[in-house]
This record gives structure tokens, C-alpha cells and sequence, in this order.
């Protein structure tokens, strides 16, 4: 998954470019990359690797220009590096082109152009985009939009793209279907990107662009029209983001800053979903779909990765609070399966960038099936979020960092709100319930805080440990979703191999590796279970296994069992994932930074899976 960048206007288009790039490279790192057009004169410049080395090399060799297109890439086809980086040229050079999706027929469609002469230059799918809008143009197509239309109607696949051309040196033509591309309107300048981060500090004036629709953008304006010639109407929506949002703000990487913004994250959707003064929540976004709610006896909640563990806990909070059969999958699974649903069940989506490929074709596959649907998304304006009968934003801001933290509990609070919500309306849970569980919630924020008072104590434990080559997590009930997430996100950032059990599972095989050298994180809050945990606790300490224990503050008993513990404060345990995730991500943040680990910029990670 890459991002994508255009700029016309009266500035230096390279020093824009790259400082929306700065703010795209959470979607790929692999290598960057721009193309500015000074009249006739085309200037490209690629490197690979971190984006700092393109930087260094514009600084070396500037490129003039007020018109140009930039792009960061999480490579798919051809391995990183500076032939592979976009953006990419015709066979005459006359062209240029950046892409984000993946061009499924690009090995036929090569092999034509080559057979017309053409010479490839890079291993890469999106270099066909460029070979044939510059045949196109070659073959008498009168404009670079002309030529692009005819391009695209070639292409299987999907793709966002910019194309500029050294023959109308004060245009650019992009085009989306599948992937993400937004319009920016400034005064006197225009951009185009893959989303709406990259491009906040110049305007909050947005135009969404939808598949298969073209615009074309130069010194006067612009213009939208679909892939068939035929106009559309578009809305200009205004952001009201936070310039500073997607800044560090003095934390060292954003991951660490997004850990710590939490606790205020959630202060901030409660205040916007909670009249506070009659404790009643207010979600117009059910209401909007409320008779469809009233007829539902299934939800089925489907999402990928982080959002999927937070979807597992929504399965258990859905089936708590509401009384429905609640399923739960896993979006790359749902969209091949042949599932059972009763006709009107709601299919709830759940993701942070609104735009992961698996999930977006789920959904799409229940519409089809005349499913009702309704999504949790992070990013406003998302494909996800359009394509729902529904949507309810979880307000968590720009999540940066590519291992997701703020959006994870966002999501189970809004899952929380919503779950609560729907089982009153369902009269499931009665008035006086409902007002103690939404009075729980408030106290949430400050629980939150109080979990970061152990947050050096974390920092040692990762000194101690993160030379450990294996890592179990386990957990039961509702933490069994808490445990999964805790791994993933030790993976992803520490690069350490780990994998997460119901805890009662542990005796039924995975106990065979549990010897001196595994740490097993135990998530172990007040619960249910408690007794369970703790008898597996000690079977991992009869067999001189570590354990880390995530314990409720008060809970001596632990000390005995645990090689270390974690406090945290005292919560119901249906509401205990919101605080257990945050020691989870600390401590996978400080081994990974003991490591050495690039914790902002995993590696072969990108954001928001725009492809298959
Ligand atoms: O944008 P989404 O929530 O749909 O993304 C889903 C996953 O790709 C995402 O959660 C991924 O697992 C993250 N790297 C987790 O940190």
C-alpha cells in the first residue's frame, strides 16, 4: 500500500510534496519519490528506503517547479528499490505517473507494449499505467485526460493515480477506483492525495473522489467527471482535524505519544456521545437506522487485525448488553465464505482507515446479499464509511503510528456506547442498569491516566526481558481478545516471535513449550476466571516459565506466582480490556525501543491494507 501526493499552485511544488509525503509515509517506507514539471522540463527524482533520502537529495539537486506528484511505497510487485520507486515513466519519458493499488492484468498488458517496442524499466505493475497513457498520446489521443480514460478502460485492478505530462505542463489527471484519493481545494492551489492527513495544513477543504470518477486539475481549478465522460456532483466537505494532531508533540515516536492520548481520546467521545447531565447517550447514527436495528436478531461484526481483536470483544459486549447472536470474522475469511444470516441481520465493520481491501469487499458482499450494514471507522470520508447505511466515527484523530494503539480502544469504547445503546433500545437493560454502566464509563478516562503511573515499571520490565526470543499471552473471556491484541502488537514492533491462548487452552499443547526461556503475559484482572488464571500461572511456574502478570491494583496474592506484575486500577471486567490494552502496548513499545526497532515504521508493515 502506497500514498499518493499531487500539487498545483504558485509554490515550490517539490518542498510541498515532500511534506505531505512526511505525513503519507505511515502508508509505505519501501522507497519515495517525485516528479515536478517546470514548463516542458520534467524533473524526477526517486530513492530508496526512508523518505530522508529523498530529502537529502532534493536538497543536493533542488527541482523547480510549482506543479509535481510525489509518492511513498509499501512494495507489491518488485522488490524495494530505486528502479522499483515510482514515479514512473512512458517509454519516451514524456509521461509521469504514481500509483496506488495493484494492476492485476499488468503482465498482458506489458507484453503487448513491449510488442509495440516498448522498454520496461522497473519489476513494478504501476509502470504500465505510464506506457500506455504515453501510447495513447502517441496514437492521437489529443489531451493527457483523453489519453488517461482510455488507459484506465485497459486496466483490471485498482488503483489511485496521478498522471502529468511534459505536453500540457500545467495539468494533472487523477483518477480512483479501489483505492483511496482525495482532492484538497486551497486558495489559488489544488492537491490531490491519498488522504486527508497528508494535506491538512494547507486546507481543510476536501473533496472525496469516488471509484471510477477523474479529475483534472490545473491552474484554474478543476474539474470531476466520471471514467465514462459523464459529470458528477460533489460535495466539498470541511475537516475540522487538528493541524497538530498529526505531529509528535514532543514524544519520540508517535506510537509512544498515541499510547499516552488515550485516556483524553476517550474523554473526547464521551463528551460527544454522552449528554452528561441525564446520563443518556446520544447516537443519531443508530437512530438513523433504527427500524432496521428493531428487526435485527443477528449482528455479524467483521474487521482485520487489530480492529478484528477489537471486534471480538464487541462479539461478547454485543451478546451481554443486547441479548442478539452476535458472530464475529475475519474479513479476509467472511468475503469467501458461505455464511448462514437471516434476512435483515446488520453486519457492523469495523476499521481505522475505513479503506482495508478485506473489509471493504465484505461489506459490499453483504449489501449484495441485502444485509444491513453499519460501520466503526476512524477516517472520515473513507470508502468503508461511504459505502455503510451507518457510520459512527470513533474520534480517535490521526493514528500515525502503523501498529494501531488510540484507534484499538476507540473503537471498544464507541463498541461500549453502542452495545449499551442498542440494548436499551432493544429493552434488553433496563434504565437504572443502563445509567450505572454509562456512569462506569465516565470514570474510564481517569483510569486510563492512572495506568501510565506504572509506565516506568513497564519500561523496566522490557529492560529485563526483551532479549527473549518467544512470548505467550494469555487470557480468558474477554481478555482472550486483550491477549491476541497484546501479541500482534509485540510482533509488529519488537519483531519478537509470539502468540496468544485462552489460557485453558495452555494444557492442551502449548504448554509443551513453556521452559525457562518463554515469557508468558498473564492478563489476569479480577474476574471470573481469576482462580483459573492463577492455577495456570503456577503450572507455567512448575515448568520455570517467566511470567509477566497484569493484575488488578490490590492483588498481593499475584507477587507469590509472578516473576513481575503490572497493576492496574480496579474496573468491572467486562470494561477491563479498555485498560489492560495500555500496559500491553507500553510494554511492547519499550522492547521494541530496547531493540532497536524502528517502533513508528515496522518493518514490511504499512497502514490501512488497501490491497489484497
Ligand atoms: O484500518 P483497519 O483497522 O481496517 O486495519 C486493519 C489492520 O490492517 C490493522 O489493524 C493492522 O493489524 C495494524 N497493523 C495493527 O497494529
Amino acid at each position: 500500500m502506497c500514498g499518493i501526493i499531487g500539487y498545483i499552485g504558485k509554490k515550490n511544488a517539490s518542498k510541498i510534496i515532500i511534506e505531505s509525503l512526511q505525513r503519507l509515509e505511515y502508508r509505505g517506507y519501501d522507497s519515495a519519490g517525485l516528479a515536478t514539471l517546470d514548463g516542458k522540463d520534467l524533473y524526477l527524482c526517486r530513492e530508496v528506503g526512508d523518505l530522508q533520502n529523498l530529502i537529502n537529495t532534493i536538497q543536493e539537486f533542488p527541482v523547480k517547479g510549482s506543479l509535481g506528484i510525489g509518492h511513498t511505497r509499501w512494495a507489491t510487485h518488485g522488490e524495494p528499490s530505486k528502479i522499483n520507486a515510482h514515479p514512473h515513466t512512458g517509454r519516451r519519458d514524456q509521461v509521469a505517473i504514481v500509483h496506488n493499488g495493484i494492476i492485476e492484468n499488468y503482465e498482458q498488458l506489458k507484453e503487448k507494449l513491449i510488442g509495440k517496442g516498448h522498454k520496461f524499466k522497473s519489476e513494478t505493475d504501476s509502470e504500465v499505467i505510464a506506457h500506455l497513457i504515453e501510447q495513447y498520446l502517441d496514437n492521437g489521443a489529443q489531451i493527457l485526460e483523453q489519453a488517461v480514460l482510455c488507459a484506465l478502460m485497459d486496466i483490471k485492478g485498482t488503483y489511485a493515480i496521478a498522471a502529468v505530462s511534459k505536453k500540457e505542463p500545467n495539468k494533472i489527471v487523477a483518477a480512483r477506483c479501489g483505492s483511496p484519493l482525495i482532492l484538497g481545494v486551497g486558495d489559488n492551489e489544488t492537491f490531490i492525495a491519498s488522504d486527508t492527513s497528508a494535506i491538512i495544513p494547507y486546507t481543510r477543504k476536501i473533496v472525496f473522489l469516488e471509484d471510477f470518477q477523474v479529475a483534472v486539475i490545473d491552474d484554474q481549478g478543476f474539474k470531476i467527471s466520471n471514467i465514462n465522460g459523464s459529470s458528477v456532483n460533489y460535495n466539498i466537505t470541511e475537516i475540522d482535524w487538528d493541524v497538530t494532531a498529526a505531529q509528535k508533540k514532543g514524544y519520540a515516536h508517535f506510537m509512544l505519544k498515541e499510547i499516552h492520548e488515550q485516556p483524553q481520546m476517550v474523554k473526547k467521545i464521551l463528551n460527544e456521545k454522552l449528554d452528561f447531565k441525564n446520563l443518556d447517550l446520544k447516537i443519531d447514527e443508530l437512530i438513523k437506522i433504527k427500524s432496521q436495528i428493531l428487526a435485527a436478531h443477528q449482528l455479524i461484526i467483521q474487521a482485520c487485525g487489530t480492529s478484528y481483536h477489537a471486534a471480538m470483544i464487541g462479539e461478547i459486549i454485543f451478546e451481554y448488553f443486547t441479548n442478539l447472536h452476535t458472530d464475529v470474522e475475519i474479513s479476509s475469511e467472511f468475503r469467501y465464505k458461505h455464511f448462514i444470516a437471516e434476512q435483515g441481520s446488520l453486519v457492523i465493520s469495523i476499521t481505522q482507515s475505513g479503506e482495508t481491501a478485506d473489509t471493504l469487499v465484505a461489506l459490499k458482499k453483504a449489501k449484495q446479499r441485502g444485509l444491513n450494514t453499519f460501520s466503526l471507522c476512524n477516517v472520515v470520508g473513507s470508502s468503508i464509511a461511504r459505502e455503510s447505511d451507518s457510520v459512527f466515527y470513533i474520534h480517535a484523530g490521526p493514528e500515525i503510528g502503523v501498529a494501531s494503539t488510540k484507534a484499538f480502544t476507540a473503537q471498544l469504547f464507541s463498541l461500549y456506547l453502542i452495545s449499551i445503546f442498542l440494548g436499551a433500545l432493544k429493552k434488553n437493560i433496563k434504565p437504572e442498569l443502563k445509567n450505572s454502566l454509562i456512569k462506569d464509563l465516565t470514570y474510564i478516562p481517569s483510569l486510563m491516566s492512572r495506568v501510565f503511573d506504572v509506565e516506568n515499571y513497564i519500561a523496566r520490565c522490557a529492560d529485563k526481558y526483551h532479549e527473549f526470543r518467544d512470548f505467550y499471552f494469555l487470557g480468558r473471556g474477554i481478555n482472550y481478545a486483550s491477549a491476541l491484541e497484546g501479541s500482534l502488537k509485540l510482533k509488529e514492533v519488537s519483531y519478537i516471535h509470539s502468540s496468544a491462548y485462552p489460557a485453558g487452552e495452555l494444557k492442551h499443547g502449548p504448554i509443551a513449550l513453556v521452559t525457562e526461556n518463554m515469557v508468558t503475559v498473564c492478563i489476569v484482572p479480577k474476574s471470573v476466571t481469576y482462580d483459573k488464571m492463577m492455577s495456570n500461572i503456577q503450572e507455567i511456574k512448575a515448568r520455570k516459565g517467566k511470567v509477566i502478570a497484569i493484575a488488578t491494583e490490590g492483588d498481593e496474592q499475584i507477587k507469590k506466582y509472578a516473576d513481575d506484575v503490572i497493576y492496574i486500577p480496579e474496573v468491572q471486567e467486562i470494561f477491563s480490556p479498555l485498560l489492560v490494552a495500555i500496559p500491553l502496548q507500553l510494554l511492547a513499545y519499550y522492547i521494541a525501543l530496547k531493540r532497536g526497532c524502528n517502533v513508528d515504521k515496522p518493518r514490511n508493515l504499512s497502514k490501512g491494507i488497501a490491497v489484497d
